[in-house]
């Protein structure tokens, strides 16, 4: 479900026509929309227990008006990094609803987080227990953890996403963690107060879901059973969304909440979650234009101004993101083969291969659907390339909540040390 439709033959986002935004904005661009964020913040919230934490995992979309659009319905947070815990609190994110994951918290990022008073580190290895003991005992406050355990399941999705299988660096492995928590319970200012998983991510099938929700909750009770205090159980983010309207859809949150509850039956523990994608990725496009169709020997290239440095989950994992003209073609427009491709000097900045689109000219606008997630966070600058800005839809008005970063401010960014202004 999102708010992408065309009208009077122009995709627009809302009410906003994209045409007009690409030409205030030029291209490429990415655009937002507010109705569906809010929609599928909602929705999945409703699906979930009373007095869950939603927190948003901030790596999805770190944009600060998306992260002020769910911090107003009252978002939390999954920061895992400075970076992000800074934006997440200036987006107004309360810090009793930041949680803190990643495998390499430095002690700076601990002690920021520590300072501001987060509710939670999801705590993956024992020398991070013990940094954050240390840094906890220095600011004489004591630190609430969770710890992340390593549930060794199969999430069935792409392998560099597939968080919770023994292979991975996440989490403490299943068979340490009875000592993780001993070692967590020793140390004066560690305040052990839940457990936390986290699969992976596009998980499109609950029965990975269903296998670690039962681990992870059996062992809640075993700890409790030998006095350690769980009374918040972190399930961690990963429902996948619909990339292609030709695939089984992914499970409705209403199913992956029926699920929660029934495993968290009986424990009288507050559920946190972390979605980002399902909160994100259709509430996005990336908007580019064709600079040019080029004819190859055997095939035809529809040449983007958006490339790789843009979006780059097409060339990471070879996603699949649905592809439309801005325009709307005629109904019997023939739909004809092109490899979709960026400028950027790689072979594997392509968005699609051999997709079957309506004939598209030099100048016209498509739109790069689902890129809410993973899109403008995962951008570079290879090639020099600035970012694409980031726009902001509600109703029939639009916001850019990122510019593009103008030429000049792109270049000096970089220093000429003295010895090579002497040359
Ligand atoms: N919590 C933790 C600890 C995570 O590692 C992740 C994602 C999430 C929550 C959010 O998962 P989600 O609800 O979005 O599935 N760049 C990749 C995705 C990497 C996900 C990593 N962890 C992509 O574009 O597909």
């Amino acid at each position: 479900m999102n708010h992408f439709h065309y009208k009077g033959g122009v995709l627009h986002a809302e009410n906003v026509s994209l045409t007009d935004i690409a030409d205030a904005v030029g291209t490429p661009f990415y655009c937002y929309s507010t109705a569906t964020l809010e929609r599928h913040f909602k929705v999945f919230s409703a699906a979930l227990p009373k007095d869950s934490l939603v927190a948003f995992s901030v790596k999805a979309n770190n944009n600060l008006a998306v992260l002020k659009t769910l911090a107003n319905l009252g978002a939390g947070a999954d920061v895992v990094s400075g970076g992000e815990l800074r934006r997440a609190l200036a987006a107004g994110i309360p810090p009793d609803k930041i949680v803190f994951s990643g495998v390499g918290k430095t002690k700076n990022e601990l002690t920021a987080a520590l300072a501001a008073g987060i509710y939670q580190f999801n705590v993956e290895s024992e020398p991070e227990l013990i940094a954050l003991d240390r840094v906890a005992e220095g600011l004489n406050r004591k630190a609430p953890v969770a710890i992340r355990i390593n549930p060794d399941v199969d999430a069935h999705t792409h392998a560099k996403i597939s968080t919770g299988h023994a292979e991975t660096k996440f989490g403490i492995p299943w068979s340490r963690a009875r000592d993780a928590y001993a070692l967590a319970a020793s140390l004066g200012f560690i305040d052990i107060v839940g457990i936390d998983m986290h699969i992976g991510s596009q998980v499109s099938d609950l029965a990975p879901f269903e296998a670690a929700f039962a681990k992870l909750t059996d062992y809640a009770k075993e700890l409790r059973a030998s006095g350690f205090a769980i009374s918040r159980i972190d399930f961690g983010g990963g429902l996948g969304v619909p990339y292609r309207s030709d695939n089984a859809p992914p499970p409705d949150p209403s199913e992956y909440g029926r699920l929660a509850a029934g495993a968290l039956k009986g424990l009288d523990a507050q559920l946190i979650v972390e979605p980002g994608r399902l909160i994100a990725a259709n509430a996005g496009v990336l908007v580019a234009t064709v600079t040019y169709v080029k004819h190859g020997e055997n095939k035809d290239f529809l040449i983007l101004d958006a490339g790789m440095n843009d979006l780059i989950r097409p060339a990471m994992y070879d996603a699949y993101h649905g592809i439309v003209a801005v325009e709307a073609p005629l109904p019997d427009a023939p739909l004809h083969d092109y490899d979709v491709v960026g400028p950027v000097c790689e072979t594997g900045d392509c968005f699609a291969r051999a997709r079957p689109l309506p004939p598209l000219k030099s100048g016209d606008a498509v739109a790069i659907l689902a890129a809410g997630a993973y899109g403008a966070t995962m951008s570079s600058a290879y090639n020099a390339r600035p970012p694409a800005p980031e726009v902001l839809v509600k109703d029939d008005a639009y916001a850019v909540v990122r510019p593009r970063l103008d030429d000049d401010a792109f270049l000096t960014a970089d220093r000429i040390p003295d010895w090579l202004r002497k040359a």
